[in-house]
């Protein structure tokens, strides 16, 4: 994949993002390319899986933050991914029903799969689009009329930031964002964290060498993302720590809990 940027066109003998972090999940939408970079992280980092898993448990506890607490009734998810067992739209239907979400990636397996299981939803919607051209997203007739913009919009960047390489701007692309979205939104962004360890460093090289492009960051580097917004209690914090529903980590687990932070800002 070299440092180009993702790929728009379907080729499964090129690992992506999306489907190694299927893989991971124990999903079945990914291909021998994707399942032997997921292999060789495996055999490097046997808690990954753990990882990603709690990359899924703060997506799940942010949307319910949103829908149930902060009263946010859309939501736009960049960078979805695939379906697996508990999507943003089914966590924010059972929390506040008739939330309409939009779904946003890059990638057409993606797209093709959460139209698959949309059909019949009609609160929920999937577009292509790509963080790297934020305009073309908010302008995108679908995405405008799907939302209602002079309302509180909660936008979901949710392992997708580490994607974009610093001489692509993702501050200024997120600011663009942020700039678009009516006063009272929200932003959410889990990303995985230079802590300076050996063993962030290692998943990182690894993750590059696989997939071709991934910028882990400093925790700074990550708070700079959110602009001018105020961050929610607990601030930006280690993944396991942002609200967590349970008050323990195994030790055995916390060096890998340690690699991504997430936080969620609001526009005053
Ligand atoms: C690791 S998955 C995260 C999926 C989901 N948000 C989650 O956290 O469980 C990252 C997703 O971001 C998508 N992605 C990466 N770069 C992107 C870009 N520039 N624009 C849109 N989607 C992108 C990939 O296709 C993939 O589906």
């Amino acid at each position: 994949m070299g440092t180009e940027s993702p790929d728009d066109t379907f080729d499964p003998t090129r690992p992506h993002a999306a489907r190694v972090y299927d893989y991971l999940l124990g999903g079945k939408d990914n291909f021998a390319a994707d399942r032997a970079v997921g292999d060789q992280i495996i055999a490097r980092l046997p808690e990954v899986q753990v990882g990603v898993q709690a990359q899924r448990a703060v997506l799940n506890r942010v949307v319910r933050y949103l829908v149930g607490e902060a009263g946010v009734r859309q939501l736009l998810d960049i960078g979805s991914g695939l379906p697996t067992s508990d999507n943003v739209h089914e966590i924010a239907q059972r929390t506040g029903p008739g939330t309409r979400v939009v779904y946003v990636d890059n990638d057409p397996v993606v797209l093709a799969h959460a139209r698959a299981i949309l059909s019949d939803q009609a609160a929920t919607f999937a577009e292509r689009g790509d963080l790297l051209d934020p305009a073309s997203i908010v302008a995108s007739p679908a995405v405008r009329e799907h939302l209602d913009w002079t309302k509180p919009i909660g936008l979901l960047l949710c392992g997708i930031v580490h994607y974009v390489l610093d001489e692509e701007n993702p501050e200024g692309l997120i600011a663009e964002l942020i700039a678009a979205l009516p006063p009272g939104s929200y932003v959410f962004i889990h990303h995985l964290l230079d802590t300076g360890d050996s063993a962030a460093a290692e998943l990182q090289a690894q993750m590059l060498n696989g997939l071709g492009r991934v910028k882990f960051r400093t925790l700074e580097e990550v708070r700079r993302l959110f602009g001018d917004l105020e961050l929610m209690p607990p601030g930006l914090v280690p993944v396991a720590e942002w609200r967590p529903d349970r008050a323990t980590i195994p030790a055995r687990y916390r060096l890998v809990l340690s690699m991504a932070c997430a936080g969620v800002g609001r526009k005053a």
